[in-house]
């Protein structure tokens, strides 16, 4: 049996578009809430491949969305390069901060692959109980999302730690960037080589930068990836999700050699067509799907009459929100697997 999600990626329409939401596996459901309680920390949860596969599990046995995306986290890459992490409840991740080149020369040059060992485990796991027509969805952070809350330490409102240090002192960024570029191709492969179908790369915070940071922040350091994978894993699939890129993204996949591109909710429909000739994800208003009623069908036919003429994944234009309404995720589904355009 195909998986209509790969048939996407490999540039076919399918009609209705499969569909999958970005942070499908959280605490919006409450099957997640309960097992995450269970298990103790998000951490815990994330390396225990029983625990993390049941989780992955969880949306698609509810919903029967098109694909599972893997139950990790964008931070155990720096987890995994020695830098301490944490997450605090109810407050998200902390890191202990990156402050200076030394700072760096103190983590190691590439991931320990013994501490990610459990995340392949559970790509094996979700691979054997996943039906034939779904699709597993690996990823990681993209470098510079990495970094930004490797040297921040957590989460800010506009990554200025990060594009300070940039500019301060670029050389050691550069540094810092190469590493998880590396560090990065070696996780994908792992999850690839493990079963993954096709792997995302997360930049969710990559329309935070000037164009020229863009190119050199963003975009060089995906394409790197991308043709460092390929070279190791031919055929990889590589969705990219450059958040707020704006009309910076025809550069971002043109140059990148991706798939298919992740559209956040603001990228206007007409720029596009006209512009983007890949493989198109997303781009529902994650709060149109909190709101629910009118909005949110008005707003899934919206995505649809703009995108489903082509090669369309219907998602979200970011993560789902954990006050979400499981009831508007059903009403979502139903409109999409009704269209028939
Ligand atoms: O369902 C899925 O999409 C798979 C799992 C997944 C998680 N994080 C689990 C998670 C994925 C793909 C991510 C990606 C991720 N993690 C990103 C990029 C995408 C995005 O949403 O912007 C980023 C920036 C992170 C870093 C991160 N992890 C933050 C900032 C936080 C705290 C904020 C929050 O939402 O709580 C996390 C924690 C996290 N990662 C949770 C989940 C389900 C919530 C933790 C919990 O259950 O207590």
């Amino acid at each position: 049996m195909s998986k209509p999600i790969l048939d996407v990626l490999a540039r076919q329409r399918a009609v209705p578009p499969p569909v999958w939401l970005m942070r499908q596996a959280g605490r919006y459901l409450p099957e997640y809430r309960a097992l995450r309680q269970k298990a103790g920390s998000f951490l815990d949860l994330v390396f225990t491949p029983e625990l993390a596969a049941e989780v992955t599990l969880q949306p698609v046995r509810r919903f029967g969305f098109d694909a599972a995306i893997l139950f990790s986290d964008i931070l155990v890459i720096p987890h995994a390069l020695g830098q301490k992490l944490e997450f605090v409840e109810g407050e998200g991740p902390r890191l202990e901060p990156l402050a200076d080149r030394h700072a760096l020369q103190r983590l190691a040059s590439n991931i320990d692959q013994t501490v990610l060992a459990p995340v392949y485990e559970t790509v094996r796991r979700v691979k054997l109980a996943l039906p034939a027509n779904v699709a597993l969805i690996g990823f990681c952070g993209a470098p510079w999302t990495v970094a930004t809350y490797m040297i921040a330490g957590r989460g800010t409102p506009d990554q200025e730690p990060a594009r300070t240090f940039a500019y301060r002192d670029a050389e050691t960024f550069a540094q810092l960037i190469d590493r998880l570029v590396v560090s990065s191709v070696d996780y994908l492969a792992g999850q690839l080589a493990a079963g993954a179908d096709a792997v995302q790369i997360f930049d969710t915070w990559a329309g935070i930068l000037p164009p020229e940071e863009f190119a050199r922040w963003s975009i060089a350091p995906t394409r790197r990836i991308t043709d460092a994978l390929r070279r190791r894993m031919p055929g990889a699939k590589v969705i990219g999700f450059p958040r707020g890129a704006g009309t910076n993204l025809a550069r971002y996949v043109d140059e990148t050699n991706i798939d298919a591109v992740g559209l956040d909710w603001t990228v206007s429909p007409g720029y596009v067509r006209e512009r983007i000739r890949i493989p198109v994800q997303g781009n529902l208003d994650p709060l149109a799907l909190l709101a629910g009623g009118e909005v949110l069908d008005r707003s899934v036919d919206a995505v649809l009459t703009a995108f489903a003429g082509g090669p369309l994944i219907f998602n979200l234009g970011h993560g789902i929100l954990p006050q979400t309404p499981i009831a508007h995720v059903e009403q979502m589904l139903k409109r999409v697997r009704g269209w028939n355009e």
